[in-house]
C-alpha cells in the first residue's frame, strides 16, 4: 500500500442543498442550514460534503441551470454564508467539493443572452448555433436527455442553438478557447475560496463531434410505454468525443495549481469500457470519473459480482476505484433493493475497494416519496410523465427528527416529507443499536480504522445464489465479507481452514461470532469476518 491522498481513504457525503436542511424557513434548504448540521456529518464519520449547486439559477433544472458560476443564489444564502460554511466544514476537518457545471448555462445567463442577440454577436460562438437542415428541421438527429429534440429554433436570428439537457440550458462551444478560458477561471474562483475539490457535471457531453454528425440507432432499443426514446439513439457523436479528454487535462491542470490534494471527480454514466477511458492518459484526466454500477445494475449477486470484477480488471495501472449507491438522479438505493437489503448495500458500499459516495438520507434507510400529481418538480416528469423518469422521489427532505416536516422546515417543504419521518429519521436511529444509521456509523468506524478496508486489495471469493463474497487485505489483516443479497439463507463454503471472528453484522446479534469455513447468512445479512 502506497501513500494516499484524503479522497482515497475517505467517503463522500452528497448533500442536495434544496433537501438537507432549511434554516430560513421558506421550505427550501439552504447554505446556514448545511452549516446548522455540520456536526452530525462529523459524527456519522465522513470525511467530504459534495454540495450539489447552489448557484444564482432560475431553477429550470433546480440549480444545474446556472446564470452566474461565480455566485449564490438567495434562495440559499450569500457568499457570506458560503465562506462561513467552509471555514466550519474544514475547522471540524470536512472537506467540501462543489458542482461544476462545464456543458452549459442557464439561457438566463448573460453570455447566453448576448450569444442569442445577434448573429453578429461578439458571444455567438460562446454557444452551439446552427443553420437548419436543408428541409428547414433541426440540423441532426440528437435528442435531448430530458425528451425531445437538442435542438431549439431561435426565430430571432433564424438558427436552431444545442441544449443535450433542457432548452433553458444551451450548451456551451468548448471548442472557442475563450469559453474554455473563462469557465477554467470558474474552478480558480471557487479553489482561490478554499473548495477541495470539483465534482464535474455532465463531462463527457462537453466535446461535441466537429462535423454533428447524426446519432446511430440503438439496436437494441424497442419502442413502448415506459421507453425512454432518449435511449433510441447510441449517442456516439453527441458527447464521449475523443477531444473531450484534452479538456480534462486541462482542467486537472487547474486543481494542480493549488498542489496535489485538490480533487476531480468526473460525472459519466458510460459502459465500464468508455468509463475507465476518463481517468486520462498519465493520470491527465480525473482523479476519478464516478463508478454507477451499483445504482444502475439489477440488485442480483451475480451482476454485481461479474460488475466489482470487470471494473477491477479494467482500472488502468495507478487508477484509484470508486462506488456509488444512489444520487439525486436515480431512484433510492431502499426503493430500488427493499429495507432489507438497505443493510446489505450500505456494506457493500463501505467494504469494497474504493472512495464511497453516499446520498443523504440513505443513512437512515429513506425511500423514494411518492409525488402527488399536483406537487411536481422535476422537468423530466414533466416533459416525459409517469414512466419513472421524474428524480422528485429521491429529492425529498432529509428526515431529522419526528416534529412536524422532520424538523426539515419551519415552512411548507418544497417537495412532501416522506409519511414514515417519526420512525425513519436520525434522531430516532442515532440511539438505537440496531438501526441502519448505527450500522452505517459502525461501518464507516470499522472502514477508517482498518487500512486493509480503506487502503487494502481487493480478491474476490467464489460464491453461489445470491451471495457476494470478497476478501480485503494489506497490512498483514486479510477481512472475509460475506453478503446475502436475497431473502432466503444462503451459506457460503469457505476456503478449507478458513477461520476467524465477525466483526461487524448487518444483524448486531453475530458480532464476535467464530467463523470455520462455512458462513451461513440468513436473508439480506451481512458479516465482515477478520480472518485468523
Ligand atoms: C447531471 C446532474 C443532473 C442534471 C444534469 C444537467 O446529470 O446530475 O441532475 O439535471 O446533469 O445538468
Amino acid at each position: 500500500m502506497t501513500e494516499s491522498f484524503w479522497w482515497q481513504r475517505g467517503i463522500v457525503y452528497q448533500v442536495y442543498p434544496r433537501s438537507f436542511m432549511d434554516a430560513d424557513g421558506d421550505g427550501v434548504g439552504d447554505l446556514a442550514g448545511i452549516r446548522a448540521r455540520l456536526d452530525y456529518l462529523r459524527w456519522l464519520g465522513v470525511d467530504a460534503l459534495w454540495i450539489s449547486p447552489f448557484y444564482p439559477s432560475p431553477m429550470a433544472d433546480f440549480g444545474y441551470d446556472v446564470s452566474d458560476h461565480c455566485g449564490v443564489d438567495p434562495l440559499f444564502g450569500t457568499m457570506a454564508d458560503f465562506d462561513a460554511l467552509l471555514a466550519e466544514a474544514h475547522a471540524r476537518g470536512l472537506r467540501v467539493i462543489l458542482d461544476y457545471i462545464p456543458n452549459h448555462t442557464a439561457a438566463a445567463h448573460p453570455w447566453f443572452v448576448e450569444s442569442r442577440r445577434s448573429r453578429d454577436s461578439p458571444k455567438r460562438d460562446w454557444y452551439i448555433w446552427r443553420d437548419p437542415a436543408p428541409d428547414g428541421g433541426p440540423p441532426n438527429n440528437w435528442r435531448s436527455a430530458f425528451g425531445g429534440s437538442t435542438w431549439e429554433w431561435d426565430e430571432a436570428t433564424g438558427q436552431y442553438y444545442l441544449h443535450i439537457f433542457l432548452r433553458e440550458q444551451p450548451d456551451l462551444n468548448w471548442r472557442n478557447p475563450q469559453v474554455e478560458a473563462a469557465m477554467l477561471d470558474v474552478i480558480r474562483f471557487w479553489l482561490d475560496r478554499g473548495v477541495d475539490g470539483i465534482r464535474v457535471d455532465a463531462v463527457q457531453n462537453v466535446i461535441k463531434d466537429e462535423l454533428f454528425r447524426d446519432n446511430p440507432p440503438n439496436p437494441e432499443y424497442v419502442a413502448g410505454p415506459g421507453r425512454d426514446p432518449f435511449d433510441s439513439l447510441l449517442r456516439v457523436y453527441s458527447g464521449d468525443r475523443p477531444e473531450v479528454h484534452d479538456v480534462i487535462a486541462r482542467m486537472r491542470g487547474v486543481l494542480a495549481e493549488y498542489g496535489p490534494d485538490r480533487v476531480l471527480i468526473g460525472e459519466i454514466y458510460n459502459r465500464v469500457e468508455r468509463l475507465v477511458a476518463y481517468y486520462g492518459e498519465g493520470g491527465r484526466g480525473c482523479h476519478f470519473p464516478y463508478n454507477f454500477q451499483l445504482v444502475t445494475l439489477p440488485w442480483d449477486a451475480r451482476a454485481i459480482d461479474a460488475a466489482v470484477r470487470r471494473y477491477e480488471e479494467l482500472l488502468p495501472p495507478g487508477a484509484w476505484p470508486n462506488w456509488v449507491l444512489g444520487n439525486h438522479d436515480r431512484h433510492r438505493i431502499a426503493t430500488r433493493a427493499g429495507a432489507a437489503q438497505a443493510r446489505v448495500a450500505a456494506m457493500l458500499l463501505l467494504t469494497l475497494r474504493g472512495t464511497p459516495t453516499l446520498y443523504y438520507g440513505d443513512e437512515i434507510g429513506m425511500h423514494d416519496v411518492e409525488i402527488p400529481p399536483e406537487r411536481v418538480q422535476d422537468p423530466w416528469e414533466k416533459n416525459l410523465p409517469g414512466i419513472g423518469m421524474g428524480r422528485d422521489p429521491e429529492r425529498t427532505p432529509m428526515q431529522w427528527d419526528d416534529s412536524p416536516n422532520a424538523g426539515f422546515t419551519t415552512g411548507t417543504p418544497w417537495l412532501p416529507v416522506a409519511e414514515d419521518f417519526t420512525e425513519v429519521n436520525v434522531q430516532r436511529e442515532r440511539d438505537d443499536p440496531r438501526s441502519l444509521l448505527s450500522l452505517y456509523r459502525r461501518l464507516i468506524e470499522l472502514r477508517r480504522a482498518e487500512p486493509a478496508l480503506h487502503a487494502g486489495a481487493y480478491e474476490p471469493v467464489e460464491a453461489k445464489g445470491d451471495v457476494l463474497a470478497y476478501v480485503r487485505s494489506g497490512e498483514g489483516r486479510r477481512f472475509l465479507v460475506a453478503l446475502n443479497l436475497g431473502a432466503e439463507t444462503q451459506s457460503l463454503e469457505a476456503r478449507r481452514g478458513t477461520s476467524g471472528t465477525v466483526v461487524l453484522s448487518t444483524n448486531p446479534e453475530r458480532d464476535g461470532e467464530g467463523v470455520e469455513w462455512t458462513v451461513v447468512l440468513r436473508g439480506g445479512e451481512g458479516v465482515v469476518v477478520r480472518m485468523d
